[in-house]
């Protein structure tokens, strides 16, 4: 099992991805539409030349208290094929995902999901760091991790995702 950044020849077997483990289009669209904005990272899982598993990274703005300078990324979507699913991949996406976002200088990752799930990577309530999601959700759903012991510490505000998350459901 080899996790590394996404190459150009990754593209169609991203989307392939996705749609397998989300039953739908939306991620697999959502991925192709940011693409190449600035501050996203996307890495692969490839097993036995397959790629199994994708992770997705894309920027974040906060509307508040002098957050806008902080590089804040969110983490969506993460997928593996549903073959492959429960043997540790995601783990090892969003682990080796989330290393590479901190050498990267990223300061933080948001996460809307499982609140069962995400914590075991580090990620607590965004609500307890003062920090809102834009979209109704239950408030355990919406996580961050500082990559950055401290780093948002006095910040507080919205976080709202690029545009192109609004399609989703
Ligand atoms: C979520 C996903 C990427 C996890 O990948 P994975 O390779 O199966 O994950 P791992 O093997 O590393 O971890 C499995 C653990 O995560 C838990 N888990 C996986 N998906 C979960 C979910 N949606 N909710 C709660 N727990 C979940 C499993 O119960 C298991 O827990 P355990 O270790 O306590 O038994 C994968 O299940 C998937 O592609 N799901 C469909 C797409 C999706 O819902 N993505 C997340 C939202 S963006």
């Amino acid at each position: 099992m080899e996790v590394r950044a996404e190459k150009p020849d990754d593209v169609e077997a991203i989307f392939r991805v996705n749609v397998a483990a989300f039953g739908r289009e939306g991620e697999a669209n959502l991925v192709d539409q940011l693409r190449g904005v600035a501050s996203t990272l996307s890495f692969v899982a490839v097993e036995s030349e397959q790629i199994v598993g994708h992770v997705f990274f894309s920027p974040v703005a906060i509307a508040g208290d002098c957050a806008d300078r902080l590089l804040v990324l969110g983490l969506a979507p993460v997928a593996v094929l549903p073959d492959y699913q429960r043997q540790g991949i995601g783990s090892l996406l969003i682990q080796y995902g989330l290393s590479e976002c901190a050498r990267l200088g990223f300061k933080a990752v948001v996460v809307l999901g499982s609140p069962d799930y995400y914590p075991r990577f580090g990620f607590v309530p965004a609500k307890q760091k003062g920090l809102g999601c834009e979209y109704s959700v239950p408030n355990e759903a919406f996580m961050v991790l500082e990559l950055e012991r401290g780093v948002l510490e006095g910040r507080a505000g919205m976080v709202k995702y690029r545009s192109e998350f609004n399609e989703l459901e």
